[in-house]
């Protein structure tokens, strides 16, 4: 992943035991997911999104994890991240944490219908939309002030989309069709394809998404919780 901050290189997550993850514990995986730590309690950089992953819950965690142990182990040894100083000073990352990174695990608001929390899961936690979507601050943490209100440049050096519920720059005023066809399909609404990296996010991960988290993920973006 290139990125304002250097070059991060994404790990080997396959269960081979000397290059992967394979000799990890379920208790190793939760750390890393929910505290943004490595199994010898050094931290990682937020390229890894576990500021969106910690709000998944254990149950959602151990499958994953149960999943990733049936991949089959791929010995592929991968270099170190190539940054520029201070950054490649991973010690320096308990202040950022201590800035930007909320441990707190998910909790509903409870003055929402079922539907708009299991949207407000999805774009915040294992969707991890946020993390594209959500300005920064000059340190690198989300600016929670412009929750998904785009970017010029985002963690790639593309320009981000404002999906916030705005009817003008975000995606208030399109039509839940609409959202779906992009999410599913991966076309806009003038019927352009998709392009960088939401090509990927489409192909990975919202084209497979069920038809109800589709509508509960619009409902949370565009904001229209009618149910309650
Ligand atoms: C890795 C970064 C990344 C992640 C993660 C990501 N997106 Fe995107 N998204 C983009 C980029 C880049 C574009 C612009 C693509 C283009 O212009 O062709 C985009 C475009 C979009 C658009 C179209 C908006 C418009 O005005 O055209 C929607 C809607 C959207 N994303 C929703 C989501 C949702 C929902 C999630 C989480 C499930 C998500 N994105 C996760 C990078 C990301």
């Amino acid at each position: 992943m290139t990125t304002p901050f250097g070059d991060f290189r994404t790990p080997n997550i396959t269960p081979d035991r000397e290059t992967g993850i394979g000799g990890w514990s379920l208790a190793n995986f939760t750390q890393a997911m929910t505290k943004g730590l490595r199994p010898d309690g050094s931290h990682y950089y937020p390229a890894f999104p576990y500021t969106s992953y910690n709000r998944m819950s254990n149950q959602a965690i151990a499958d994953l994890k149960a999943y990733l142990d049936t991949v089959p182990p791929t010995h592929n040894k991968i270099p170190s991240h190539n940054l520029q100083f201070p950054l490649n000073i991973r010690r320096g990352l308990s202040v950022w944490k201590s800035l930007y990174f909320d441990p707190k695990p998910w909790t509903n608001n409870e003055e929402k219908s079922a539907k708009w929390n299991r949207g407000a899961y999805i774009v915040n936690g294992p969707g991890h939309c946020v993390e594209c979507h959500t300005p920064r601050t000059l340190m690198g943490g989300l600016d929670t002030k412009q929750h998904l209100k785009g970017l010029a440049k985002g963690p790639a050096g593309e320009k981000i989309p404002d999906i916030s519920a705005d009817p003008k720059s975000g995606v208030g005023s399109w039509s839940e069709g609409d959202l779906i066809f992009l999410l599913k399909l991966g076309l806009t609404p003038d019927g352009d394809a998709v392009s960088g990296s939401m090509a990927e996010v489409v192909k990975d991960s919202t084209s497979h998404y069920s038809i109800q988290d589709f509508k509960a993920v619009i409902t949370y973006l565009k904001g229209s919780d009618t149910t309650k």
